[in-house]
């Protein structure tokens, strides 16, 4: 730990820095705990400059967590789509209802309540209270955490239980109790502007001199690399059915009451929206695609042998799955009618913000707007 005068000549220097080089980002313009919490979410697991864009157009249509709370799922999940982690989305709404109900509209103040909201946990407790409330909580994410370990020296997984809470316990003691928000936040921008996990750059770094690993010369070794969990390789196939007038087919969101187990975890890999009729290929892409399309179109459709036309293939990363997706293409004088799926033109999938739609869905889509041609052309 830092003796007391170095504890506050860090603390000093870093927020003397914090108010020089802080990126002027639009949730830093507000103290609106609603929007606080917001940008919070949507910057779990993503970054600043993809996030800026969403934040803005849902708040534009969602103002305060009443239009939230009130708002169908669907559209929350339509202004979400292709900032990935679904569940944040529905958490979030969930959260908003709860607080409307509960809280009387009003974000909670105390960290036991914030914890028991959808989708808030430690750290984005620390970090609403402290920005919106200036209350006296250390936040501890991966940048932070890395920081710290840097700071300190710690050797060794982050990750693990033992040493996380001994760096939150670090973090709690560094928190500046003047200024928690800026303390916070001048933490995570630092580590997310300077101490970098690739070259940090020590030489701009506001309190280098009280850097153990930049001492020990570690700063590029610390934090140790993290033992990966192994890539999980999944095929899916999908069905972009086409009819004369472009327009295609596309299942809603399932239900998890509903859903059997194969289904379900094809839900979650295409993100449980609005998704082509997919499967997840155990040998066969076309032979399983043609059953699957056998169980869901009428009898009669079905009675001459159905022509799956290969499109590019797509690629797609979530967490530890790597997923190739093999879209085919089966054009269809008139698409069938299934309750509760939607027909829509081909166009509408690939584009953005039109519907609830995965990030994957939409490169499928634009595979099969490309058409056969495109994969003629690269083979
Ligand atoms: N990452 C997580 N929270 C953040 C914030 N408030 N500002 C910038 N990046 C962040």
């Amino acid at each position: 730990m830092l003796q007391r005068r170095e504890l506050a000549a860090f603390r000093k220097q870093l927020l003397a820095w914090f108010k020089q080089y802080k990126r002027d980002l639009p949730w830093r313009r507000t103290k609106d705990p609603y929007r606080t919490w917001l940008s919070e979410i949507m910057l779990q697991q993503t970054r600043v400059a993809a996030v800026i864009p969403y934040y803005e157009r849902f708040l534009e249509r969602f103002p305060d967590v009443h239009a939230l709370a009130t708002a169908p799922q669907e559209e929350v999940l339509r202004l979400w789509s292709g900032l990935g982690y679904y569940s944040r989305a529905r958490n979030l709404q969930r959260a908003a209802q709860e607080i409307v109900a509960r809280h009387d509209g009003a974000f909670p103040r105390t960290e036991k309540e914030a914890l028991a909201l959808p989708g808030i946990g430690s750290y984005t407790a620390a970090a609403i209270l402290s920005i919106a409330y200036g209350a006296k909580h250390a936040v501890l994410d991966g940048n932070v955490a890395r920081v710290l370990a840097r700071i300190f020296a710690v050797r060794g997984d982050l990750r693990d239980a033992r040493r996380w809470q001994s760096l939150q316990e670090s973090a709690d003691a560094l928190l500046a109790p003047g200024s928690p928000s800026d303390w916070n936040q001048a933490m995570m921008e630092l580590g997310a502007t300077l101490c970098t996990p690739q070259s940090p750059q020590c030489l701009l770094c506001p309190v280098t001199k009280f850097c153990q690993a930049r001492k020990l010369g570690l700063a590029d070794s610390i934090p140790a690399r993290r033992k990966k969990r192994a890539t999980e390789n999944i095929v899916l196939a999908a069905a972009v059915l086409l009819d004369p007038r472009g327009r295609t087919l596309l299942l809603p969101p399932p239900t998890l009451s509903k859903a059997k187990a194969t289904h379900e975890q094809i839900s979650i890999l295409v993100s449980k929206l609005w998704h082509f009729p997919t499967i997840a290929v155990r040998i066969d892409p076309t032979g399983e695609l043609r059953t699957r399309l056998h169980e869901i179109l009428p009898a009669s459709m079905t009675k001459q042998s159905l022509q799956l036309e290969p499109l590019p293939i797509a690629r797609h990363a979530v967490t530890y799955r790597a997923i190739t997706l093999r879209p085919f293409r089966v054009t269809m004088a008139q698409l069938p009618r299934i309750a509760g799926a939607k027909i829509i033109p081909l166009a509408d999938v690939a584009s953005p913000s039109a519907h609830a739609i995965s990030n994957l869905t939409r490169k499928a889509a634009r595979a099969a707007l490309a058409g056969p041609a495109a994969l003629a052309a690269r083979a």
